[in-house]
């Protein structure tokens, strides 16, 4: 018995002695990892902040660390994520790949694929089509009032909001199995599951492009899918890099990307505005003047709005909805900080260490529209205002977020008053942890203010 312990006691040393993790010359300094699990013992994983905090005070602003045996690198502060993903932008525009998500979207979407040719192509697009879609007649701008103003027929009932979606997390620790245990992959753990919710979510989309296909006039696109269409259209059988597959993943991505960010940062909204009062009034106040006489809200508004615009953007500096952004990956062996950095390790720019860095701005740890406004009471966006991330993967839907957030945001303020319960107690401004950060669920009461003439 004890023989036959001390066996298996000396074989797992040997293994772990001859699958020894070892640092690359000159990589970042960080804890020491010990084989197959990496630092992961080390980390609490349901919540890894505090343990990434004291690895970031004793191994300075870009450390190293192992999840299983693949080694990572985290970035902290504006001046490291900068040099990294805008000035060698060429070195550090990869994403990881290997990882259970990009297997179960097979690398043709746009938020998880490599950098190439492929990317930048669809990259290109996407931003063209979204920026056409700008302005006229089907206009991105007239969407969005027209899905406000369901909101608003919803919101003319009393209700209490609390619409925060968590399925999410099942999947993503799943997802954080897959990738740091290959060998796991073979059990008959839910991996499968995931990949179903995929090909769900594929075949409804797929039904999309049909309708589409059916429906559509050549050369008079009425939307993203149309205009690829034509695209395809072009250089027919996929001759070019846009192909009828890429489509299907193309949107999903949007979606995908464009839905709980945005819910998010609303959110945060809310909460702040409920609980600073006299931010919410001016606001309102600003935008009844400038508002005066018309009907709706237009993008062009924001201009003559600097306070609001500071709040929307003190909004989502605090809210700081994707804290690690995506993930990145070095796509040649390069050097950062003196450090040297082989292709194909994991990047992970800490955007939370920018949006709350001391120096970066006047009041880095609370809420204060004044971060966003100079002594004239002017709009002014500090450098550091990175939410979208910065470089060559910036975020893709930067600018329909920002109209979005925009109309949304004035339309329901100049309609109603939002207002703290008084039986809710103190509000808690923790978010939750996870891909994006979500505030915690609230109450919230919601008034018609009757200064606006219906
Ligand atoms: C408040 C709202 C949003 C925030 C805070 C946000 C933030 C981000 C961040 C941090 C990234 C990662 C950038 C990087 O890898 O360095 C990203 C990527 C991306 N976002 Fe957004 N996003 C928002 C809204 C949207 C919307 C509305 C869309 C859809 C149109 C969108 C589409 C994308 C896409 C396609 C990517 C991947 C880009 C690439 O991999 O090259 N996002 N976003
Ligand atoms: C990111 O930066 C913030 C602020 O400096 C810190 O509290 C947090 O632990 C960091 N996150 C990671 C994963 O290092």
């Amino acid at each position: 018995m004890l023989g036959s312990s001390l066996l298996v006691i000396i074989c797992i040393l040997l293994i772990f002695f001859l699958i020894r993790v070892k640092r690359p010359n000159n990589f970042p300094p960080g804890p020491p990892p010990i084989p197959i699990f990496g630092n992961l013992l080390q980390i609490n994983l349901a919540n890894p902040l505090k343990d990434f905090e004291r690895f970031a005070e004793k191994y300075g602003n870009i450390f190293s660390f192992y999840t299983g045996s693949r080694p990572a690198v985290l970035l902290n502060s504006f001046a490291v994520i900068k040099d990294a993903l805008v000035t060698k932008a060429q070195d550090f525009s990869g994403r990881p790949q290997d990882f259970m998500i990009s297997h179960a979207t097979e690398n043709k979407g746009i938020v998880l694929a490599d950098y190439g040719p492929v990317l930048k192509d669809h990259r290109r697009f996407a931003l063209m089509t979204l920026r056409n879609f700008g302005l006229g007649k089907h206009s991105m701008e007239e969407r969005i009032l027209g899905e406000i103003s369901h909101i608003l027929d919803y919101l003319d009932y009393p209700t209490n909001l609390i619409c925060i979606n968590n399925n999410l997390r099942f999947y993503v620790l799943f997802y954080q199995i897959y990738d740091t245990f290959p060998v796991l992959r073979i059990l008959p753990l839910p991996f499968k599951k995931a990949f179903d919710n995929v090909k769900i979510i594929k075949s409804m989309n797929q039904k999309l492009i049909d309708e589409h296909k059916s429906t559509r006039v050549p050369g008079e696109p009425r939307d993203f899918i149309d205009c690829y269409l034509d695209e395809l259209d072009k250089g027919k059988n996929c001759v070019s890099t846009f192909c009828e597959d890429k489509l299907l993943m193309n949107i999903m991505d949007l979606h995908f990307a464009g839905t709980d960010t945005i819910s998010n940062t609303l959110l945060t909204a809310f909460l702040y505005l409920m609980n600073h009062p006299e931010v919410q009034v001016k606001c309102q106040q600003e935008i009844d003047d400038v508002l005066e006489g018309k009907d709706q809200a237009s993008y062009e508004d924001r201009h003559n709005m600097p306070y609001t615009q500071a709040v929307i953007h003190e909004v989502q500096r605090v809210s700081n909805t994707v804290p690690l952004s995506v993930f990145h990956s070095t796509t040649r062996d390069t050097e950062l900080m003196g450090y040297n950095i082989p292709k194909g390790t994991i990047i992970i720019p800490n955007l939370t260490s920018v949006l709350k860095e001391d120096g970066q701005w006047k009041f880095p740890h609370e809420f204060n529209p004044a971060n966003f406004l100079n002594e004239q009471g002017q709009f002014e966006k500090p450098e550091a205002f990175i939410p979208f991330s910065a470089g060559l993967r910036v975020c893709l839907g930067e600018s329909l977020a920002r109209m979005e957030l925009f109309l949304v945001f004035v339309t329901l303020l100049r309609r109603f008053q939002f207002v703290w319960p008084e039986d809710a107690g103190k509000p808690d401004y923790t978010p939750v942890f996870g891909l994006t950060f979500t505030p915690k669920p609230y109450r919230m009461h919601i008034r018609q203010r009757d200064t606006v003439k219906q």
